[in-house]
């Protein structure tokens, strides 16, 4: 039986206010990964930035070896050349507009600017997606089959989610549109997604599992991993705000702020051993 003093003591919270409240959790959590997505990319877009666009811009492709890469600049391959300036100089394009596209500000008080920002991803995704096949399949730059076919995946992804969140805008149904544009983000963040994991994995455990040619079973993981867990943390997100379910917005608001810590420590691994020592 409910005693008198236990109404008099702390009001109880109504099922709406804690739903307000594990809503206001979730919004918190997805800001503060969002700022921690931003920095790591800023980082990875600063080395594209400072390593890549003048080496590129003044020829001076042979240039590109000085960083470890697997193919890179091949002396008489211009066809494989050229797709690898055009690959490079695009990933700045498409690492800049996805963290801006994802701004509330500038969606809110510019739509315009969202939406050309919005076409020119959605295009550089595509050119990057079709690039990134041939170079893959067409040049063979690749270590592992399994690593390839991962990141074949990712491509084919990249391609549909663009599409679809193409279609959605056109047709003005902007709650699916916001939906598959989040999805897009995630499955174009895989490829800077994978050197975060590789730091944070290297960090936590010393590199277990990682092969000599990228053929470990952590490579293997993070072959797929690096889309698909993006994915599905975009994916449990976007279904916790749709549900008030105060048990999963605060599961996932907890699964944000993980991802927002590990995301911090593989970023600043990242630009100290593999961005900034080659800028
Ligand atoms: C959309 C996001 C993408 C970005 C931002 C991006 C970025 C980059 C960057 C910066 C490099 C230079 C290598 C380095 O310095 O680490 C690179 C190389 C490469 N990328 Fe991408 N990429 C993207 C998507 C893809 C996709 C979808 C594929 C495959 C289907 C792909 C395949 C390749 C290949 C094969 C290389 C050459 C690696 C080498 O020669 O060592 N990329 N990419």
């Amino acid at each position: 039986m409910k005693k008198p003093s236990d109404s008099l003591s702390m009001p109880s919270q109504s099922p709406s206010d804690e739903n307000a409240r594990s809503l206001r959790w979730i919004k918190r959590a997805a800001q503060g990964c969002f700022a921690a997505i931003a920095t790591g990319q800023g980082l990875f877009l600063t080395f594209i930035l400072a390593f890549y666009y003048p080496t590129t811009l003044r020829g001076e492709w042979a240039h590109w070896n000085a960083k470890p890469l697997i193919d890179g600049f091949k002396v008489g391959d211009t066809i494989g050349n050229l797709f690898f300036a055009m690959h490079v100089l695009l990933a700045a394009v498409i690492t800049a507009g996805g963290v801006i596209q994802l701004v509330p500000a500038i969606r809110i008080r510019a739509p315009s600017v969202h939406r050309w920002i919005g076409r020119i991803y959605m295009v550089t995704a595509m050119i990057l997606a079709v690039g990134g096949l041939w170079l893959v399949w067409g040049r063979g730059t690749y270590l592992s089959t399994i690593g390839a076919v991962g990141i074949s995946a990712d491509a084919v992804a990249m391609l549909t989610f663009a599409g679809l969140a193409w279609r959605s805008a056109r047709a003005r149904n902007y709650a699916q549109h916001r939906r598959w544009a989040l999805r897009l983000f995630a499955v174009a963040s895989a490829v800077w997604f994978m050197r975060v994991g590789y730091m944070v994995w290297g960090i936590a455990t010393g590199g277990v599992g990682i092969g000599p040619s990228m053929d470990g079973p952590f490579d293997f993981f993070i072959a797929f991993g690096n889309s698909l867990l993006p994915l599905a943390i975009a994916e449990a997100y976007l279904r916790a705000l749709e549900r008030p379910n105060k048990v999963a917005r605060y599961g996932v608001t907890a699964l944000l702020a993980t991802s927002a810590t590990i995301v911090v420590v593989g970023s600043a691994g990242a630009w100290f051993v593999m961005w900034k020592p080659f800028i």
